[in-house]
């Protein structure tokens, strides 16, 4: 058992146990991809890529972060390439926050097996699944110490999961969004096909804006920018990533 009562599953995990100091965060919204659940599967869920995620998350919780968590649902459903088949837009994005409530359960329920207490609220009501989006109840959630779990999106076709991270991070006043990909920041260029690109260590939304970067669509980085909300992107790959983010640590890629 972990100081906050979390069982502990793996023998590797115990020396990744956090120091509590240097904390640079209180309360994080981590925005989980749906594709980091599957893992090396094609679609759908792989068992080791989601203990691999909660560990990342109780190692956050362990070092004192009030935790909001919203995940997409790639690995499921992506409105946006269905759409562009012939689907009609708003149908294809309803079906993709159907997804999110989708891997919303699944990490639910991987993380409450470890131990963690965990509230999932959905933007589009579904009564007997989860709780219906209620930012006080959030708060109330954050303050006991449970994870909470935001699904649906924000409940509207033509917004991605990018936007509602930045809007309920807005909402429940996080100090920071936290994104974590497949590279360790932000780039130039796609790294995988330009060896050139030079990684960002500091960025301006403007900038982001600007040269239209695709580490978030524009009506995120526009809501995180008017709401004056850090976002860091980092590397979700090394097993104490998120950690070592949240003090300071390691290669990533802070807008603000
Ligand atoms: P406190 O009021 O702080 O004690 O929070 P709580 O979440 O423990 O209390 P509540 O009685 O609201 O919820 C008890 C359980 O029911 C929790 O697991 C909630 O997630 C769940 N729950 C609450 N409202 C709903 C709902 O509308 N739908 C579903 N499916 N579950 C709900």
């Amino acid at each position: 058992m972990t100081p906050r009562g979390i069982k502990i599953i793996s023998k590797t995990f115990t020396h990744l146990m956090p120091n509590k100091t240097d904390l640079k965060y209180k309360r994080i919204l981590f925005k989980v991809s749906g594709e980091a659940m599957m893992g090396d599967k094609g679609f759908g869920h792989d068992v080791d890529a989601i203990q691999r995620i909660c560990n990342q998350i109780i190692l956050a919780y362990e070092l004192g972060c009030e935790i909001c968590l919203v995940v997409g649902g790639g690995n499921i459903f992506r409105g946006i390439s269905v759409a562009a088949t012939g689907m009609e837009r708003a149908s294809a994005d309803y079906m993709g926050m159907l997804a999110t409530c989708i891997n919303g359960l699944a990490l639910q329920n991987a993380l409450e097996k470890r131990g963690v207490q965990t509230r999932m609220q959905s933007a589009i009501r579904m009564d007997s699944i989860c709780e219906p989006y209620i930012k006080r109840k959030a708060d109330r959630h954050l303050e006991k110490g449970r994870i909470v779990i935001f699904a649906a999106g924000t409940g509207n076709p033509f917004f991605t999961t990018d936007t509602a991270a930045v809007l309920r991070a807005v909402e429940v006043k996080c100090d920071v969004i936290l994104k974590g990909t497949q590279v360790d920041g932000v780039y130039s260029a796609d790294p995988k096909l330009d060896k050139n690109a030079v990684r960002y260590e500091k960025m301006k939304y403007n900038d982001v804006i600007k040269q239209e970067l695709k580490v978030m669509d524009q009506t995120a980085i526009t809501l995180a920018k008017d709401n004056k909300l850090p976002i860091i992107v980092f590397s979700i790959k090394g097993e104490n990533a998120l950690c070592d983010v949240l003090q300071g640590k390691g290669k990533f890629t802070i807008i603000n």
